[in-house]
């Protein structure tokens, strides 16, 4: 079967290889995958950001494809389903935080930009009937993180006023359309105009330039603040963030796109009564409540582009660029 590894010789640091076939075991199902997509992490991966990594390993995390074989003691009535997958192995029992033996398909055990994958029985759910391939493969992990962030840890409300930065990410697409069927008012950050405007297109009430100075200081006059802020990028935008925010705000982060904030203004953190939290994917719980919300509202994933195997190392330089708007797929 072909998949695309990570092969830090390489100077694309990934390579497109015929590989065995895996072999189905006890508890696990095979899938064909028919689309998969990417996640930051990959690119992480491949920029050698990212801990534990292997050469030769298969990387993606999310995926959706057709149940083509079944291990022992797993129900056969599964055999030719649609269904998608969610990476998150291994949460544990304790819906506050992940177990230390956590881990995510795609580094270190093969992920989904390969023909097959065989994964546990218990990480595949029925594709959303709504959703085409690429669709249904642009939302597991994406989809997991900002319900977590946006519904579970910053507990938005009807009527909040939510900031969603970096509009263009995968995440942030997400958490954007979820706030906004969950009757919130949302404002977006990026740095590029015309994302900015399809934000507004989708149903955002108006957007920020977050490399232009002072946006936050804007933002607060034109807004009256935020209730919530949901953030992947972290780093010294940090301090725009509290900016915007109304007192006893609560700001989620994600992720850390920009590195560490370079200083933390206490004082506006404890006068401004402001929750600064963090969130990780989500536990097996949330992500079935994440997709009773996206078939309750028939949301649809943005896929930015999709792109065959053969153009693998073009998929992931628009990720490192930071082009896309949505979520960007794969097909083998
Ligand atoms: N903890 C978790 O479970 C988890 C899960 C998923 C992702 N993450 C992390 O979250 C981050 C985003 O992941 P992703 O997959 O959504 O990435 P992505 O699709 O590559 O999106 C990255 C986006 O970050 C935005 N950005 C960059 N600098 C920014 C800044 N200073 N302020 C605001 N936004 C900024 C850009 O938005 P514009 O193009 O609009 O400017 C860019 O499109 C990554 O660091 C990733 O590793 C963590």
């Amino acid at each position: 079967m072909k998949g695309i590894v990570l092969q830090r010789k390489q100077a694309a640091k990934i390579q497109l290889l015929d590989l065995p076939k895996p072999a189905c075991g006890p508890g696990e199902v095979l899938i064909k995958i028919k689309a998969a997509a990417l996640n930051h992490r990959d690119e992480w991966c491949r920029k050698g950001l990212y801990p534990n990594l292997k050469d030769g390993v298969v990387l993606g995390s999310d995926g959706a494809g057709i149940v083509e074989e079944v291990g022992a003691g797993v129900d056969s009535s599964l055999l030719g389903n649609e269904v998608i997958i969610n990476a998150a192995k291994n949460w544990g029992s304790n819906e506050k935080a992940q177990a230390k033996e956590f881990e995510i398909l795609g580094m270190p055990s093969h992920g989904t930009l390969a023909e097959y994958i065989a994964v546990p029985a218990d990480r595949i759910h029925a594709k959303p009937m709504h959703l085409n391939w690429e669709e249904a493969a642009a939302l597991p992990l994406a989809g997991l993180t900002a319900y977590r962030a946006l519904v579970v840890k910053g507990q938005v409300q009807v009527g909040d006023q939510v900031l969603v930065t970096g509009i263009g990410g995968g995440v942030a697409q997400f958490a954007a359309q979820f706030a906004l069927a969950l009757g919130a008012k949302v404002f977006v950050s990026s740095s590029a105009p015309e994302k900015i405007a399809q934000a507004i297109d989708q149903g955002a009430s108006a957007g920020f330039n977050y490399t232009q100075a002072n946006w936050s200081a804007a933002a607060l006059q034109q807004t009256g603040g935020m209730n919530l802020v949901i953030d992947g990028a972290s780093g010294d935008t940090l301090s725009n963030l509290m900016e915007v925010c109304k007192p006893g705000a609560r700001i989620v982060f994600y992720g850390a796109t920009r590195g560490n904030p370079g200083q933390l203004e206490a004082r506006k953190l404890f006068w401004n009564q402001l929750q600064l939290i963090g969130s990780t994917m989500g536990s097996d719980a949330d992500f079935l409540q994440m997709l009773q919300l996206v078939e309750k509202f028939k949301i649809k994933p943005v896929v930015d582009q999709c792109y065959p195997f053969s153009q693998a190392e073009a998929a992931f330089d628009r990720m490192k660029e930071g082009k896309q708007f949505g979520k960007i797929t794969l097909v083998p």
